[in-house]
């Protein structure tokens, strides 16, 4: 019998749009993060590319608004430095940690001002941006207005105390300055004034209806996700200052605010996802290619970002995307909950775990990819401990996957000599295959879904099930009394584990490659099993993984 011939055949690749949240260049980040967002639309974007769709993962530091200033502020220093110094640190998070942008940008580009700017003025023409007089933040010592994160108080819906003027860490709500409960100065920790001021506003209210029937079309949602963005648009939208007191921002793109005003960091730093297509386009030479992504209507986009996102991504920004008109709107918003550390809620801003720098220090980048995707907080929130991650990686990767790979590989090498190539397969061994065949499959359809969890448990399932496999046939006390049999085995096993290798590349993009590259082929899959070549010598490629202590 002969091993299971191509199984998965792709017709039609699909242009596709991974957007994932611009982190704020304003303090380090945290696995929180990582297995947040960068993570999983790496394993996706990977994906994706492997099985042939065009895909284009984007991104950037998010330079302005008040977590920079208000740190600038904190430490003495201009916002630029502040900024400079994390976006610098950011790019050596994603050279670490193997994440494969094809464009990781920021804010501060010329070309981001100008579509900022344009998108902004083609709104306001369209109808949906009009000034208007509000009450805002005010503090009389510094005689100055407090935006968003200069202001704090309590969170008029779920009372938590810690509450930003921008938006409630705790229940996810997005909030104005006004409406919470003893709001304070930041600065000095004085009870906020209100005065009157005039500023820009997006009309949401006027875009509720067409936002709840656009909702309302979208299928295979996360339960949390749809659920908050249906209630939140329920509950019915008010429309929203796009502009703010501030000097450090993007210019608004009329005179008639006067000055000392700024474009709201929120409006614009949604519009990067545009900005930085664009650049994409231009910086890979094809200038027109952006519109592959935003304007193909079979093209898809899926946003990768953490919960407190999710009103940004799921209404804002859609919001923003039917006033201007013709752009695609979000295909999916596979938005992940919380990583809690020790119950608390990872987070930049207020301290609670390492670093991502320690970790990276310590980790090698693909255990510490895969603790980290099999823990993704993708329906509820996920505690998630040092010691929990070092389970995962010495019980699962070292013992189940890194020992299958020793084993077989140091069999194979050991006994090279002896093999002989004019063996059949018997039944228990095309099971094996067939089982590698399913996994590519449901594997797949689980990726697709934004199942990564799952998907990666699922690889790993498979491969337990050929380590089970070889305890049965006994592929080394075989070779001493039947070595065409034991060289069938060894060939199924060495097949099966480049099934693996194959499956474990968006997860593990480094080790899989050495693994697969170790493998001598007939033909080479996208995403499906290959024709490992009879009696070819195989790499050593010593231990993949490293156990900890
Ligand atoms: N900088 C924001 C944060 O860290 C996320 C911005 S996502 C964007 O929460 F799309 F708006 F840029
Ligand atoms: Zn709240």
């Amino acid at each position: 019998m002969n091993g299971p011939k191509k199984d998965y055949s792709y017709c039609m690749s699909k242009n596709i749009l991974v957007s994932v949240a611009w982190p704020y260049a304003s303090g380090s980040r945290h696995l929180g993060h990582i297995g947040g967002a960068y993570l999983p639309a790496d394993i996706f974007a990977r994906y994706n590319r492997m099985i042939g769709n065009n895909v284009i993962m984007v991104s950037g530091s998010d330079v302005h608004g008040t977590p920079i200033t208000v740190r600038a502020d904190d430490e003495g220093v201009e916002p630029i430095e502040i900024v400079n110094r994390y976006h610098a640190e950011f790019l050596s998070y994603w050279e670490k940690l193997n994440i494969q942008w094809d464009n990781y940008t920021t804010t501060m580009t010329d070309n981001h001002k100008e579509v900022t700017q344009e998108m902004f003025l083609k709104i306001k023409e369209n109808g949906f941006i009009e000034k208007n007089k509000s009450i805002q933040a005010f503090d009389p010592k510094e005689n100055k207005f407090l935006p968003d994160r200069y202001v704090e108080g309590e969170c008029p819906k779920c009372n938590y105390l810690e509450a930003r003027g921008d938006q409630c860490d705790s229940c996810g709500i997005t909030l104005d300055p006004e409406e919470l409960i003893n709001p304070k100065s930041k600065i000095n920790g004085n009870p906020a004034e209100f005065k009157e001021t005039e500023h820009y506003f997006l009309k949401l209210s006027a875009l509720n209806d067409k936002l709840a029937d656009w909702l309302n079309t979208k299928k295979g949602w996360r339960p949390h996700v749809i659920n908050f963005s249906k209630s939140f648009v329920d509950e019915g939208l008010q429309d929203r200052a796009i502009t703010r007191d501030l000097d450090w921002g993007i210019e608004i793109p009329d005179n008639e605010l006067g000055d000392g005003k700024k474009i709201y960091v929120w409006f614009e730093a949604v519009i990067g996802y545009l900005s930085a297509s664009k650049e994409w386009a231009v910086n890979n030479g094809t200038p027109e290619a952006w519109k592959d992504f935003w304007l193909d209507e079979n093209a898809e986009s899926y946003y990768f970002v953490g919960k407190d996102n999710v009103p940004f991504h799921a209404i804002i920004w859609p919001a923003m995307l039917l006033a201007y008109g013709d752009l695609n709107l979000p295909t999916n918003v596979p938005a992940n909950q919380y990583i809690l550390i020790k119950g608390e809620k990872a987070s930049a801003s207020r301290g609670v775990g390492k670093t991502l720098n320690d970790y990276l220090d310590e980790w090698n980048p693909d255990s510490l990819r895969y603790s980290l995707a099999s823990i993704l907080p993708e329906q509820n929130d996920s505690e998630i401990s040092e010691d929990e991650m070092i389970r995962r990686n010495n019980e699962e990767l070292v013992a189940a996957w890194g020992n299958l790979v020793q084993r077989v590989f140091s069999q194979y090498i050991n006994n090279f000599d002896d093999l002989d190539t004019t063996f059949e397969y018997e039944k228990i061994d095309v099971d094996v295959l067939e089982g590698a065949k399913t996994c590519f499959k449901t594997t797949g359809e689980m990726i697709e879904k934004v199942e990564l969890k799952s998907s990666l448990q699922n690889v790993m399932a498979y491969v337990n099930s050929i380590n089970a496999y070889l305890n049965e046939t006994e592929p080394w006390k075989v070779i001493k009394t039947d070595r065409k049999r034991a060289s069938g085995i060894l060939h199924c096993a060495i097949t099966a584990i480049d099934a693996c290798a194959t499956m474990f590349t968006p997860f593990m993009p480094t080790t899989s490659q050495i693994v697969s590259d170790a493998i001598q082929k007939d033909d080479q899959n996208n995403w499906g099993i290959n024709e490992i070549k009879k009696g070819a010598p195989l790499k050593n490629i010593g231990h993949l993984f490293k156990k900890f202590d």
